[in-house]
């Protein structure tokens, strides 16, 4: 694979790297994307349905059993190439940031330190009703052993707010990097969609891996389209292959 030298030089010269990830990093680990034609989540199921508080308002135990599902494809499968990729990044970049939409808990168990979950984790939960603690919580049914209130995955559905912290971290980190990456990600989310033009107007470097054109590709300072689990390892291991990297 061959990768443009001018890329090369900024990558080993960087020392703030942000990298944002979408559930294209996770395709090659079996998981299923959400807007990939034929096999995209929701190409299948209707997010309103699913993915609102007035869904799970409707009929919680659907809701929960479709988490569910997603939960136990995510338990099954093994970080891939490309999650290891960005571990290795961590290990070398003086300064990294992971940001990831994804809920699956894939790059915490691939190694990685420094993630920023814009969109929670599936393997948690949250008291539907009260801000109750965790440590009531019965998951096996459900339910919250507090108030007897529905459980419901500790994720950001259509009309909620993003995680304060979380966005504000991920906010400072592209404002302040010197190259960001866009990873498997249509690019079409809000406010994740936006990171990359706070680290552009900054003066960073945008590199864009994914499988199919976004609407960052034409804007993006190199877009590469391909697999993540292809194309990272074989980046990083043709920059790191002539510097080693330096905290
Ligand atoms: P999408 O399904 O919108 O986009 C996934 C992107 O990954 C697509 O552009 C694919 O071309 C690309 N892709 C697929 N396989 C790939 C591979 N092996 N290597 C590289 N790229 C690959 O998923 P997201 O952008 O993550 O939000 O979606 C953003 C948010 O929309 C999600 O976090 C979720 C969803 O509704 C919430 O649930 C709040």
């Amino acid at each position: 694979m061959n990768f443009p030298a001018p890329l090369l030089e900024q990558l080993r010269d960087a020392r703030r790297m942000v990298a944002l990830t979408g559930a294209g990093i996770s395709a090659e680990s079996g998981l299923a994307t959400f807007r990939d034609a034929q096999t995209g989540l929701w190409t299948k199921f209707k997010p309103e349905e699913l993915a609102t508080a007035e869904a799970f308002q409707r009929d919680p135990k659907f809701v929960q059993d479709w988490y569910a599902w997603r939960r136990q494809n995510a338990a099954d499968a093994k970080p891939n190439a490309g999650h290891l990729a960005l571990v290795e990044v961590e290990k070398r970049a003086p300064e990294f940031l992971l940001v990831t939409q994804n809920v699956d808990g894939l790059h915490e168990r691939a190694g990685s330190k420094r993630i920023v979950e814009l969109h929670g984790n599936i393997h948690r939960f949250r008291c539907f009703e009260n801000d109750c603690s965790t440590d009531n919580f019965d998951a096996e049914n459900g339910r919250c052993r507090s108030c007897g209130g529905y459980l419901r995955p500790a994720v950001v559905w259509f009309g909620e707010m993003l995680p304060t912290a979380a966005l504000e971290t991920a906010i400072d980190a592209a404002e302040r990097c010197d190259a960001f990456f866009s990873i498997g990600t249509s690019s079409i989310i809000y406010p994740a969609a936006d990171l990359w033009r706070r680290a552009k107007n900054s003066g960073a470097i945008i590199i864009e891996i994914n499988k199919d054109p976004t609407p960052l590709t034409p804007l993006a300072d190199y877009s590469f389209l391909g697999k993540a689990g292809e194309i990272l390892p074989a980046l990083f291991e043709i920059v790191w292959s002539k510097k080693q990297f330096t905290k």
